[in-house]
């Protein structure tokens, strides 16, 4: 098979990754791919925040848990509960992108990188999982202040995060539905 398709069929949502930490190389040819995505008129508003410290990630995720579970969406609350949760599966690099949401189509852009990380991952052996319920993370005080520290541009919002990592669980693909392509030939 042509194996740009069958990294494309391979990649799974991953959601326990084991603690090593990816390579640095590999990191740069995804973040690369991620800055190749096409996005509209070549604008580029988006950021992208790298997140590798022990003690930002143990931070980001208690803050994530603590808003999940003030959310009232009773789901995500449930999910809270476990104290065994941790939003990002563990993983020991997290990418945070933000974009210029005044930007006509940036969230589309930042959709566009986020798929060409989530597949240079894959292709690189690393497993990844991309979640926005992380909009919980900047609705407090405290998510505020820890905005600031990640240093998210001025004006600059949460699109989505991406987990990254080695996988530490192997998944079957999940069904997709056959109906939703109408062809006109
Ligand atoms: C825009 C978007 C938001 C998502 N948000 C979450 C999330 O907040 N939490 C989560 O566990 N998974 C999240 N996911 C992952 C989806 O649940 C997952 O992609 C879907 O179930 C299909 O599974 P697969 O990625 O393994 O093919 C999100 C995926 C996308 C594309």
């Amino acid at each position: 098979m042509n194996e740009t398709i069958e990294v494309i069929k391979r990649r799974r949502s991953i959601r326990r990754f084991k603690p090593e930490q990816i390579r640095d190389s590999d990191l740069q040819e995804i973040l690369e791919s991620a800055l190749l995505a096409p996005n509209a008129r070549n604008q580029q508003k988006w950021h992208f925040t790298v997140i590798q410290n022990e003690e930002v990630l143990n931070k980001m995720a208690s803050i994530m848990k603590e808003n999940m579970l003030n959310s009232e969406i009773e789901f995500l609350a449930e999910r809270a509960k476990d104290p065994e949760f941790n939003p990002f599966g563990n993983a020991p690099t997290v990418v945070l992108i933000t974009a210029d949401k005044t930007t006509r189509f940036a969230e589309i852009d930042c959709a566009l990188a986020a798929e060409n990380i989530l597949i240079a991952a894959e292709s690189l052996g690393l497993g990844s999982h991309i979640m926005t319920s992380t909009e919980f993370l900047f609705t407090t005080e405290k998510g505020k202040e820890l905005k600031k520290e990640l240093g998210v541009p001025e004006g600059y919002e949460h699109v989505c995060v991406i987990a990254l990592g080695y996988k530490d669980e192997n998944l079957p693909a999940k069904p997709r539905r056959k109906d939703v392509i109408n062809y006109i030939r």
